[in-house]
């Protein structure tokens, strides 16, 4: 029973039953783009264990439970957010493959810049909080590590893409957070989804070259989406949170390493891993080391501490080991 706000609730105890009115504070709402994606999914389930009220939307990969909605499609977004209203969108749809910008810059510049602006004026309009999730690679890694106020300058058309979509961000809604993180991994639908991920099958090569020169940071999805609600959270009580934040995990490690890491955390062999200190000629220059500096976030205690990278990725990875597949057939 409820009326504006309020409800009645029967309350028991030994010998007495009372009627009493109180009041209900609705669940915060949060809109997900991007929810089919490997960061998406991630928040979905952050919010959700929060006990917020979440929205989730996909495109191609969109499913039961999930809105689809082209973001694309102005008219789509407009109603998508008056239909649901949410108190905060975390935008996580991106074109994020270097080497797919590069082939078809004009779509991914519609999807991380256009459809970024369009999100941000809707967000401003509805008075909700916009949370655009942003990259390391506006910056050219020459010389790191990277605070917020740094100044970008992306060696790539995905990292200038994700620039223009953090500016868009910040012009049409001043209230915002620019999120940037580095290059993520976590609960994947198949190992090739993520950049970290896809090292479990050049762990499974006989013999194989991996880069040893480009420096990493591998970031694991829940800690970005545990760094959204925090954000979230406190931003709804305190109108300063705004404009840039860096999140990243701790361990700087190359390609080659983090294959070395995977191999021993699964009892594997990795003397046939080879590493190779020359980048490849072929694809979207990418810096060689764009750490960044997150003590905005841990001053103002809306950090968490990652995992260390051997047991994040053991999670992530267990369920496509051969004993994993094994007892899927037989116990489900
Ligand atoms: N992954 C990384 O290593 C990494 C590193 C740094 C920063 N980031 C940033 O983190 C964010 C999340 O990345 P991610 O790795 O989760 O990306 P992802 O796994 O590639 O997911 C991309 C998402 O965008 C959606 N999408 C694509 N086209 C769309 C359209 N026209 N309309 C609506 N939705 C559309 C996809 O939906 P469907 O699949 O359903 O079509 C999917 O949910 C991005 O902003 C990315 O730039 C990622």
């Amino acid at each position: 029973m409820s009326c504006s706000g309020a409800e009645l609730r029967i309350r028991f105890s030994p010998g007495h039953v009372q009627l009493v009115q109180e009041e209900v504070v609705p669940a915060p709402k949060v809109l997900v783009t991007g929810a089919t994606g490997l960061l998406g999914r991630a928040m979905c389930k952050e919010f959700q264990n929060g006990g917020w009220l979440v929205i989730g939307t996909g495109y191609r990969r969109a499913r039961p439970r999930l809105l689809r909605c082209d973001l694309n499609d102005e008219d789509a977004v407009r109603g998508l957010l008056h239909e649901y209203k949410p108190d905060v969108i975390v935008h996580c749809a991106a074109e994020r493959r270097p080497d797919v910008v590069e082939r078809h810059t004009e779509a991914a510049v519609n999807l991380n810049v256009h459809a970024t602006s369009t999100l941000a004026k809707e967000a401003a309009v509805c008075g909700a909080l916009f949370i655009y999730i942003s990259t390391d690679y506006v910056f050219d890694g020459r010389n790191p590590p990277y605070g917020e106020d740094d100044s970008p300058n992306p060696l790539n058309v995905y990292g200038r893409s994700k620039l223009e979509g953090e500016r868009e961000t910040l012009r049409h809604c001043p209230g915002a957070v620019v999120l940037r993180v580095p290059v993520l991994f976590g609960e994947v639908e198949s190992v090739a989804e993520s950049a970290v991920t896809s090292l479990w099958l050049k762990v499974q090569e006989e013999s194989c070259t991996l880069d040893h020169c480009q420096q990493r940071f591998p970031t694991d999805t829940r800690d970005v989406a545990a760094v959204c609600r925090k954000l979230s959270e406190r931003a709804r009580q305190d109108s300063s949170i705004r404009g840039i934040f860096h999140f990243s995990g701790k361990q700087q490690m190359t390609k080659f390493e983090m294959a070395v890491t995977i191999s021993q955390a699964f009892s594997l062999p990795s003397n046939h891993l080879i590493p190779l200190t020359e980048q490849p000629a072929a694809s979207a220059p990418r810096p060689i080391n764009s750490q960044l500096n997150c003590s905005r976030l841990e001053l103002l205690n809306l950090s968490v501490e990652p995992q260390p990278f051997a047991s994040a990725i053991s999670d992530c990875l267990w369920p496509f080991t051969p004993d994993k597949r094994w007892r899927q057939t037989v116990f489900h």
